[in-house]
């Protein structure tokens, strides 16, 4: 059986590393790591931490692109792969520019797609944008879809989505933090908050008061040190950088994962609009904001983990005053179970496509 595994950005690199290696287990197995490199430092940093290199490098990013040149430049670059190739099974993961076109490109080439993570939903196209498109049209294409969560199984099913074609794995985030975070003895909490902000629907307006409210915060907190991480793309960047001056506020350039999972273990309060932080911060008992307006992953909502804020100036500086002020609401929002993972969703996904019994996840109660 030959395989490919297709990754473009940070996250997709982080979330699709241990499913590549325990693809590579599988005896008689043949699986290819193709990276179509939409992000091209931040990707080199997530795979080289993994001590994974890319078998078929497409390498097209450029500077500030649109997501149409960029689709345009992956339909090209993948066909001709596809072509002399003839994989079995072509795997991607979430929501991206590459995941989706390269979930149709294989679709053209009647290729089976897997889906890694599929089935999450806000059911508002604008928010996530393009996200919530780009999941949806990957999963009218995969043939096989793996799910994190009962809801988004359950959302499939609301699709007419085939239930035999679903299956319920956790979200293989979870095996990648734990393998990374193996490597590190424990970390203890600091008066630290970490922040990273990065999401095209709040580019502009939403994204400028994000950055004033973490400055109004870093100023009545100055014991306290606000970590904000800083994402490459020319619209976010610039807009953070107003924070510089402020002396507890330190702006980091991306982090490695590794570095990001210190910081998270050092954090005693996070304030994000990623989804894999709102996946990881249940493992490690630290309490998220989310600095969304909709959020496709509720579970950590609904089990008290974290809190919907979005991007309004005085709702984010309310709630988080509110924890920094108090570590017994803090300490309120953590010490339940991850639901998003338990370290074995690579694992289930090899036996899928190996046609071998599958035991699926079981969400703590
Ligand atoms: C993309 C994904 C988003 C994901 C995010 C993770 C799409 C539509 N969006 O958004 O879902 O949450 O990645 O980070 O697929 N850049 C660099 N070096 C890098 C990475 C980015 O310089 O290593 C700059 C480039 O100027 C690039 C720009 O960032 O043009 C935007 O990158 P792009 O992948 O198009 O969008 P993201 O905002 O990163």
């Amino acid at each position: 059986m030959k395989l490919i595994v297709i990754v473009g950005t940070r996250p997709e690199a982080i979330k699709m590393a241990p499913v590549l290696q325990r693809l590579r287990e599988e005896p008689g197995w043949r699986t290819l790591l193709c990276a179509t490199a939409q992000h091209r430092q931040m990707l080199d940093q997530a795979l080289g931490l993994f001590g994974i290199t890319p078998d078929i490098d497409l390498d097209l990013m450029r500077p500030d692109q649109t997501m149409n040149a960029l689709s345009a430049r992956v339909f090209a670059a993948l066909d001709p792969v596809l072509e002399s190739e003839k994989p079995d099974w072509l795997l991607v993961q979430g929501d991206t520019t590459t995941a989706m076109c390269a979930a149709l490109a294989a679709f053209h080439r009647r290729v089976r797609v897997g889906h890694v993570e599929a089935g999450l939903r806000t059911g508002d196209f604008g928010h996530p944008f393009p996200e919530e498109m780009n999941r949806r049209v990957v999963d009218l294409a995969a043939d096989a879809l793996f799910v994190p969560t009962r809801r988004a199984a359950a959302a499939l099913e609301a699709e007419d989505v085939p239930s035999a074609k679903v299956y319920l794995t956790g979200n293989t985030v979870v095996d990648a933090l734990l393998a990374i975070a193996g490597r590190d003895g424990p970390a203890a909490e600091e008066d630290l908050v970490l922040i990273t902000a990065h999401r095209r629907e709040s580019f502009g307006k939403p994204l400028e008061s994000v950055v004033q409210a973490i400055g109004r915060l870093a100023r009545a907190f100055p014991k306290t040190r606000f970590v904000h991480v800083i994402h490459p793309n020319p619209n976010v960047a610039p807009v953070v950088r107003r924070n510089a001056d402020i002396p507890n506020v330190t702006l980091v350039e991306p982090l490695d994962y590794l570095e990001l999972v210190r910081l998270m273990r050092r954090a005693c309060l996070i304030l994000t609009d990623s989804g894999g932080i709102q996946e990881e911060a249940p493992t490690f008992g630290k309490p998220v904001l989310v600095l969304r307006e909709k959020t496709e992953r509720p579970e950590g909502i609904e089990a008290g983990l974290a809190a919907l804020v979005g991007t309004d100036e005085e709702r984010i500086v309310a709630r988080a005053s509110a924890l920094l002020s108090d570590p017994a609401a803090r300490r309120a929002m953590t010490g339940r179970l991850n639901p998003y993972g338990d370290g074995l969703a690579s694992e289930r996904i090899a036996a899928v496509l190996a046609g071998r019994p599958f035991a699926p996840f079981v969400p703590p109660a």
